[in-house]
């Protein structure tokens, strides 16, 4: 069977204060857009799994979401394993802030899930033991992130738009980029507003409303070390341009198909290999 592992662009995203567990507390909007990888999934006799990529850097290994997915869900659910041929068509640029990896890992999860009859529930909670955005992409679409991204609160999906995408040849780390912006954190930086009004503002196609809530909490960051970045940011063909995640990926929205990607509804995400 073949999926596409659809890619995410974060609308809105603002790191509101640091845990004690040493995760950052997030608010966000996510919204999938029709970037993909093509995973194909087959059966095969006995327990292995033969995985193959035009990514050479991905292999069978726990460097790769989609090997501790499969194996986070028959050791929590103590299912008996079975054999797989996994087939990766990588698409989604990696370590940019499109959650290509997430989206691989819940693909599988959603596809042995569906195979094995498990509860959306079952599945999520597998999901946040693999990383704080896979539980969103067992889902897809609009969607409110709040808390390290166990919070995901669906909202109606919004339709209409498309984007065009910049990605520069650089890639940050997630983990030093949260760092550096606890420096952020207590200062007079520039706050994001409401994600309701950006949601609004969408429904409503403000370009003003959009433009002024649009937010990205590590475009300080990624600007201070890297100025000439802020030349991706100028938008002469849409209403707004906006790191996506903690970059270093650029995206610009536009009202209608005239973009690259569209936005891929929460019923298009999930009807797939159904
Ligand atoms: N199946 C996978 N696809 C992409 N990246 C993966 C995968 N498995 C593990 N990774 C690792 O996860 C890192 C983050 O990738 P990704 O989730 O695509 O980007 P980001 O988190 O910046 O949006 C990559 O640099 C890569 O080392
Ligand atoms: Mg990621």
């Amino acid at each position: 069977m073949i999926f596409k592992s659809y890619a995410k662009i974060n609308l809105y995203l603002d790191v509101v204060g640091k845990r004690d567990d040493g995760y950052h507390d997030i608010l966000s909007v996510f919204q999938s857009i029709s970037l993909y990888d093509l995973m194909t999934i087959d059966e095969k006799k006995g327990k292995d799994v033969s995985f193959f990529s035009n990514d050479p850097s991905l292999k069978w290994d726990k460097g790769n979401l989609i090997f501790r997915a499969y194996e986070a869900f028959f050791d929590t659910l103590n299912l008996p394993r079975i054999g797989l041929r996994i087939t990766l068509k990588k698409r989604i640029p990696k370590g940019c802030g499109f959650g290509g990896g997430s989206s691989n890992a819940g693909v599988i999860l959603l596809h042995l899930g569906r195979r094995f009859g498990v509860d959306l529930k079952d599945l999520e909670r597998i999901a946040m033991d693999l990383g704080s955005d896979v539980k969103y992409f067992l889902h897809g679409g609009t969607a409110i992130v709040k808390g390290k991204g166990d919070e995901v609160e669906l909202v109606e999906d919004i339709t209409g738009y498309s984007v065009n995408l910049k990605i520069p040849n650089l890639s940050f780390r997630t983990k030093d980029m949260y760092r550096k912006i606890s420096c952020f954190l207590n200062k007079n930086h520039r706050k994001g507003r409401d994600p309701l009004h950006l949601l609004q503002a969408l429904r409503k196609v403000d370009p003003d409303g959009i433009r002024s809530n649009v937010f990205n909490i590590f475009e300080n960051v990624i600007l201070l070390e890297n100025p000439q970045l802020s030349a991706l940011l100028e938008n002469p063909h849409g209403i707004v341009s906006s790191f996506t995640g903690k970059g270093p990926a650029v995206f610009t929205l536009l009202h209608g198909e005239s973009g690259r990607y569209r936005f891929v509804s929460k019923i298009e995400y999930s009807s797939q290999g159904m």
